[in-house]
Order: structure tokens, then sequence, then C-alpha cells
């Protein structure tokens, strides 16, 4: 299949990609992490990352009974740029559930309706039930963001939602919905292979956007939103994980780890749902572009 930006990334990287990311991609093999000030210097194995999944997601499926049996709801919002490994983590965090109990929500680009109603409305309609986990794999953010680095909302639009912003998160907490806001922060380097990888090979070529394409000239207008999405939003009742996700498996625990280290369960066994990785989650401080 042809896409319409058919070589656009390496066309991209070609001409635009610095010294440095080139240098890092051209010398790295799989076994090199990119960026420089990562916190460890080789990817985490893949044994120790199953074995440790598996752990996981045992603790997942007595979340979910719980989940079920008590009534609880639960939202996790899944963030990050482009290719920062949001559907991958929410693939593991889901594999293992009954898609009933754990909805993914990727909504499309608002339609004509729904670009008329309040901008929370289509997200109030996915919130959970009783009994419900739902995933959010981007949210009511993208207007923090995508919609200001693409211009998709007006300046006052994306005023009036910082503004709603905390009172929509407090009613959401204030209901006693299990809130969790997640930010997977990728690097520049690492987010380049990533694009490489995935316009190189069929069965991910999908994932592509013309946002992304797009987006490869606008990091720096991203990494400005995404300042000050965290500044509007990052407070105590409705606080940013902020997970560093070049290594996509130490991120993907540490995702999942987020969530079931700070709800309760029954059987819950609190070493293995321990609190994630500190060198690997934090909060907004960790979070560099
Ligand atoms: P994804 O990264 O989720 O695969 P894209 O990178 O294509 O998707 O788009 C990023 C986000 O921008 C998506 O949530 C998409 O719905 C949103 N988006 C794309 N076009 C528009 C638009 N015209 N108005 C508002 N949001 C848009
Ligand atoms: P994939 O082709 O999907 O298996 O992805 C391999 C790529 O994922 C590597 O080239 C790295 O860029 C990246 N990666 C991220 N985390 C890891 C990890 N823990 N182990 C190996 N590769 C990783
Ligand atoms: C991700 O990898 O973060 C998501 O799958 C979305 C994407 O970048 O296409």
């Amino acid at each position: 299949m042809q896409l319409p930006f058919d070589g656009a990334i390496s066309a991209f990287y070609e001409q635009t990609a610095s010294e440095e990311i080139r240098r890092a991609i051209a010398e790295g093999d799989k076994k090199d992490i990119l960026q420089p000030d990562f916190p460890y210097d080789r990817w985490m194995k893949k044994s120790d990352y199953e074995e440790a999944l598996d752990a996981l997601q045992l603790e997942l499926v007595k979340l979910q009974a719980d989940v079920k049996a008590t009534g609880k709801r639960v939202v996790v919002v899944f963030e990050g740029r482009d290719a920062a490994g949001k559907g991958g983590a929410i693939k593991r965090f889901r594999e293992n559930l009954n898609p009933r109990v754990a909805r993914v929500v990727a909504l499309p680009k608002p339609s004509d309706r729904e670009a008329g109603e309040w901008y929370f409305q289509r997200y109030v309609r996915q919130l959970p039930t009783e009994g419900e986990i739902v995933l959010f794999d981007r949210s009511w953010y993208n207007r923090g963001v995508v919609e200001k680095v693409f211009g998709f909302c007006t300046d006052a639009q994306r005023a009036a939602f910082f503004r709603q912003l905390p009172e929509f998160e407090d009613m959401l907490v204030d209901e006693g919905i299990h809130f969790f806001k997640i930010w997977l922060n990728v690097g520049r380097a690492e987010q380049m292979r990533r694009f490489l990888a995935r316009e190189r090979d069929p069965l991910k070529q999908w994932k592509l956007s013309s946002i992304d394409v797009e987006g490869l000239n606008r990091w720096d207008a991203y990494s400005e939103a995404i300042r000050e999405t965290f500044a509007a939003s990052h407070r105590s009742r409705a606080p940013w994980t902020v997970i560093r996700s070049d290594d996509k498996y130490r991120a993907r625990l540490a995702a999942i780890r987020t969530v079931l280290s700070r709800i309760d369960y029954a059987g819950k066994i609190a070493g293995v749902a321990a609190a994630p990785d500190p060198a690997i989650a934090g909060g907004p401080d960790i979070w560099n572009d």
C-alpha cells in the first residue's frame, strides 16, 4: 500500500536530522538507548520484562474482579507525543482483561456535531459506569497539545479548556472515580527511530499519520505546548505521572504499576503491585524534551 506521505519520514530525516540524532541512529543497534541522560545504559532484558509483566497482569486480573465485585470506576488517561508508546502500554494493560470491563477509548478527530458541543462532552459520554475501567488512548488533553500545535482550536478555546480543566477533573475525583494521568515521555532520537521503523514495516505503517509527518517540524512547538499543559494540569488531586518511555519495557511496567500501586483491591500482593521505578516514573519534573 502506498501512503500519501510515502518516504516522508526518511526524507525529513535525511534533510534535517541533527548530527547528534543521525550519529545516534546510524550507530545505534537494538542494544543502544539513544538518550544520553537515560538512567540506564541498556534496554531491560526481554526475559526480565516478561517475568515482571506476567506477575503484574495477574494483579490486573485481581483488580478486574474487584472492580466488578465492588462497582469501582477507574479512568486511566494515556498521553504523550506520537510514537511515545501509548498504544503498546494500553495493549499490555488490557491483554488479559475482559474487553467489556476494561474498555479502550481512542476517539478520532471531532465530528462536525462534536465540534459544536462543549469540549468535554464527548469524553464525558465515555466515562465508566460501576465495574468499568476505561483506558483513554489520548484524551481531552488534545486541546492542550496537538490542537495548539496544529491550530485546530482557537486561543480562546484553549484558554477556556485550561480554565475548566481543574473543575472537570475535580468532579471526576469527587465522584469517587479512580483517576490516573500517565504521560509517556519519548526522546527526540528514539521517536525518530520509531518513525523510521514504522515507515519501513508494512505492519506498522498504519500507525503513521500526516500529523506525525507534519509534526516532525514542530518538535519545539510541542515542547512548549506540553510545558503549558503540565503547568495548567498537574495538581495534587489529579497529578501527572511522567514515565520515561525510550525503553518500552520499563515504561510499560511503570505504567501498570502506577495504577496498581495506588488502588486497593482484594488479594493485592503489595510487593508486586509496588510503586514504579523512581528512575523511570515521576512528576513533570522528570519530563524533558
Ligand atoms: P494517533 O497519534 O492517535 O495515531 P494522529 O497522530 O493522527 O493520531 O493525531 C493526533 C491527534 O490529533 C488525534 O487524537 C486526532 O484525533 C487529533 N486530530 C487530528 N486532526 C484533528 C483536527 N482536525 N481537529 C482536532 N483534532 C484532530
Ligand atoms: P520492535 O521492533 O517493536 O521489537 O522494537 C524494537 C525497538 O524498540 C528497538 O530498536 C528500540 O528502539 C526499542 N526498544 C525500546 N525498549 C526496548 C527494550 N527494552 N528492548 C529492546 N528494544 C527496545
Ligand atoms: C504511540 O505509540 O504513542 C501510539 O500508538 C500512537 C502513535 O504515536 O501513533
